[in-house]
């Protein structure tokens, strides 16, 4: 019996050393093969007298099922271990790392431009372009502004240089975005409808002026556009663009050589406690010009006035992006300081939509 005893110490340790499955099955061969030390014994078994037999018989087959089950609970925590390392080595991120938020953002002029582009789109309004140097009848003749009108005094024009010699008018600084109506006329014909967003150049630099500013234009030719659908076209506008419910615009008879008759718009606000709040209160801010398209500005983008009408309005977009998101200063948005970016700039992967919300 002592000599069992040893036996399955020795081979109960091989086991617990054996490092590998190639190890393991030589212990199970040279322990349970047929040749195996153990199997050996088992045949012994016969060549011995019934007394000896009775008792090493049980002895030995108790060995023989625990150097079995020894065997395979050593296979199995091997086959483990190598299943973890197998993981371990393979293991692949699927996960995406934490991206940094991007440090630019959208300039607030950006920012207003892709709103009120989003509003208008929505109302069948389609964006034109045009160029920022302009020649001289496209930002003056054209709109009905002849070389003596005094309405080219006030726009304080940048003009270009023309050769010595050229005696053609030079070309100018556009000083307003109602160049592009000429412009978006003679390239679509009528009916039309288009804003124009984009900058405009006057000389003049004070706190609330800067040389270069932005305005957006919009234009709605049709066979009959009436003064009423223009109302309601801006104060859709100042609703969707201020985010309020109620909005009250006031129009007030005004002059622009272009359009006949010719309003400027104001909007309800209240500067209680120095903050703007658009819709209550009793101020009102001027916020646009507009009016009908006078038949000599339809007749100059090649459209007869005999058959169609249409209304026109310009807007200071630096102006409305100050109000809505309350920026005192018109200087700062040209001054590129990054500070002010950071604070006052939106998100770069927010789009503004009429669904989504304009300014999240
Ligand atoms: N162009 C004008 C300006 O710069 C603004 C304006 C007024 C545009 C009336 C219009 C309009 O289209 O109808 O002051």
């Amino acid at each position: 019996m002592e000599e069992i005893e040893q036996l399955r110490r020795r081979w109960l340790a091989r086991i617990a050393e054996a490092d590998g499955a190639d190890a393991l099955e030589a212990v199970r061969v040279a322990a349970l093969g047929k040749k195996g030390e153990i199997s050996l014994r088992m045949r012994e078994l016969g060549r011995m007298t019934p007394e000896e037999r009775q008792s090493a018989g049980p002895a030995l087959n108790a060995l023989k099922d625990e150097i079995d089950a020894a065997l395979k609970a050593r296979k199995a925590a091997l086959d483990d271990a190598a299943l973890e390392a197998r993981l371990a080595e393979e293991w692949l991120d699927v996960t995406l790392p934490a991206r940094p938020r991007p440090r630019g953002t959208v300039h607030p002029v950006s920012q207003v431009m892709e709103e009120l582009t989003a509003i208008f789109a929505d109302m069948g309004f389609a964006v034109a372009e045009g160029p920022q140097i302009e020649t001289d009848w496209h930002n003056f003749d054209a709109l009905n502004i002849p070389p003596e009108h005094p309405a080219r005094q006030e726009h304080d024009t940048f003009f270009m240089h023309r050769a010595e010699g050229d005696n053609r008018p030079p070309h100018v600084l556009r000083t307003h975005t109602s160049p592009v109506q000429i412009r978006a006329m003679q390239a679509q014909g009528a009916p039309l409808r288009v804003i124009a967003p984009g900058r405009v150049y006057r000389m003049d630099m004070d706190q609330t002026h800067t040389p270069m500013f932005h305005q957006v234009e919009g234009l709605a030719v049709d066979r009959e556009i009436s003064m009423a659908q223009l109302k309601w076209t801006l104060e859709e506008f100042c609703r969707a663009f201020f985010e309020v419910e109620t909005v009250e615009l006031r129009f007030r008879a005004s002059h622009f050589p272009f359009t006949e008759p010719s309003a400027e718009v104001d909007i309800r606000c209240s500067w209680a406690d120095g903050q703007l709040r658009i819709g209550e209160g009793e101020d009102w801010m001027e916020i646009l010009g507009s009016g009908m398209v006078h038949p000599r500005v339809l007749e100059a983008g090649g459209i007869d006035p005999a058959a169609w009408q249409g209304f026109a309005f310009g807007m200071g977009i630096d102006r409305i992006a100050m109000l809505k998101y309350g920026i005192p200063d018109l200087r700062a948005f040209f001054e590129s300081d990054l500070r002010w970016l950071r604070h006052y700039g939106f998100a770069a992967l927010d789009r503004p939509d009429l669904a989504g919300g304009l300014s999240r």
